[in-house]
């Protein structure tokens, strides 16, 4: 079955919206297959969002995602990649649809409250990074 990684980022903590976000994915039907409340070190950081590196955001991309805690997750279900991504909504919150968790709930892109795998590769990537195989079940 496939899998994907989400993660609510410092500011969805910050502003309690774990629960909401949570709920969100287990009311649509998906299973909650590993979970953890985090803090990430620069290195993970780096590495996670390694694609980012040349980018002029990347700086602040890693500040921003070490500032607090995440709360790391792994969704299990039927197309759980691309359809977690289309419930998280745009990249940027401005354009995000409403409904969606940026569109209801940012309003910048450094501050957009939840990460999603974009893809099968990045998914089994980013879940080796954050979980070990017995954190799962
Ligand atoms: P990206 O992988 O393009 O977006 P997504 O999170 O939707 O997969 O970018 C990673 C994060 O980098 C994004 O969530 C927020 C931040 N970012 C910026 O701060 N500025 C930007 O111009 C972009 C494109 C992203
Ligand atoms: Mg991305």
């Amino acid at each position: 079955m496939e899998k994907t990684f989400l993660m609510v980022k410092p500011d969805g903590v910050k502003r309690n919206l774990i629960g909401e976000i949570v709920s969100r994915f287990e009311k649509k039907g998906y299973k909650l297959v590993g979970a953890k409340l985090m803090q990430i070190s620069p290195e993970l950081a780096q590495e996670h969002y390694g694609e980012h590196k040349e980018r002029p955001f990347f700086g602040e991309l890693v500040e921003f995602i070490t500032s607090g805690p995440v709360f790391a997750m792994v969704w299990e279900g039927e197309n759980v990649i691309s359809t977690a991504r289309f419930m998280m909504g745009a990249t940027n919150p401005a354009e995000a649809t409403p409904g969606t968790v940026r569109g209801d709930y940012a309003i910048t892109v450094g501050e957009n409250i939840i990460h999603g795998s974009d893809s099968p590769e990045s998914a089994e990537r980013e879940i080796g990074l954050f979980f070990k195989e017995e954190e799962l079940v």
